[in-house]
């Protein structure tokens, strides 16, 4: 299938190109800046909402995962006029287009859609959002279904914390604890914020598998299988990579100083992915064994 992927460039786009040309298909990135490599590209920016209709007629994608966004929390709370440009607007125009072409659609949403006063959250929760982030998703989300596609075709995947190695460098958990901890300097880990951290390049494979199938379900939460807090997840990272957790320090969320309200559980229920999808994705351990193994199946070395 000719699949068009936003946000190739960045740390989940990149690993579901990479997974979709695994399964075979043929990808297009579309973004902003022209990647290096052998891969198709078209300009694309979700800035200008109003030109992306013109860009997906000339590519004529059967199908497009959609990962572009502005996924910086503390940015999105700083700019959000700019930010609901990016994350909704764009999206909606990538929805219709995709409605009208009878195109399949997997949005990159987001656990962070809920209000974190819960745990486990499933699909049929209500979104509640408390920061602007989280509003633009469920706005997006919103945007989706109202585009009119063809049951079956449209998918809003709310995407867990995912760990891996990113183009950047900096964007995943992983290279944050471990390149702050071997620099020897404090990290601080909230005991009280739980996620269900998933490894970037099972996202990437749940993707395909999700292309694979007849239907795609409305909503789907996909998170690993584990809930825990930041401090678990922080040192999990730190004895997978034999980095010293000296320099990590516990702290509960009151007692930051947070710029911004965040959620405080947003882990999710993704029992119905279980069910839909052939592959699992791996445990905590499983997942960072792997990373340190150099089989992040992805891009990038964590720097000394
Ligand atoms: N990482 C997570 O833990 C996580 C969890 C849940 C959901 N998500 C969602 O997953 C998606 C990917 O997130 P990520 O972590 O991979 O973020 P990322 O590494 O920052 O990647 C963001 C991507 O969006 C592109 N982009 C941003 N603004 C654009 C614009 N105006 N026009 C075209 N492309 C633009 C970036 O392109 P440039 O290279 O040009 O900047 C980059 O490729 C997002 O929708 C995010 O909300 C992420």
């Amino acid at each position: 299938m000719r699949v068009l992927v936003t946000g190739a460039s960045g740390f989940l786009g990149g690993h579901v190109a990479r997974a979709l040309e695994r399964a075979g298909h043929e990808v297009i990135a579309a973004g902003r800046a022209v990647p290096a490599g052998p891969r198709r590209f078209v300009r694309l920016d979700l800035a200008r909402p109003a030109e992306i209709a013109g860009t997906l007629d000339e590519a004529r994608p059967q199908a497009i995962v959609h990962a572009g966004a502005n996924p910086d929390a503390g940015a999105c709370e700083r700019d959000p006029v700019s930010a609901r440009v990016v994350n909704v607007d764009a999206t909606a125009a990538i929805a219709r287009w995709c409605a009208a072409a009878d195109a399949g659609l997997i949005f990159f949403s987001t656990d962070q859609v809920f209000s974190g006063e819960g745990r486990e959250w499933n699909e049929t929760d209500a979104p509640a959002p408390v920061h602007v982030y989280g509003r633009t998703k469920v706005e997006a989300e919103d945007a989706v279904r109202a585009a009119g596609a063809r049951a079956g075709r449209a998918c809003s995947l709310r995407v867990a914390l995912a760990y891996g190695f990113s183009p950047s460098g900096v964007r995943s958990p992983v290279e944050q604890v471990v390149s702050v901890l071997r620099a020897g300097r404090p990290y601080t880990l909230f005991t009280d914020e739980f996620r269900s951290p998933i490894l970037a390049d099972d996202v990437g494979s749940a993707c395909a598998d999700l292309l694979a199938l007849p239907e795609l379900p409305p909503v789907l939460h996909l998170g690993g299988p584990e809930r825990v807090d930041r401090l678990v997840l922080g040192r999990a990272i730190a004895r997978a990579f034999g980095v010293s957790e000296a320099t990590i320090v516990p702290c509960r969320r009151a007692d930051a100083g947070m710029h911004y309200q965040r959620p405080a559980d947003t882990s999710l229920n993704s029992a119905l992915a279980g069910r839909l999808l052939p592959r699992r994705p791996r445990t905590l351990a499983e997942g960072l064994a792997a990373l340190a193994a150099g089989d992040g199946s992805g891009v990038g070395v964590i720097g000394s």
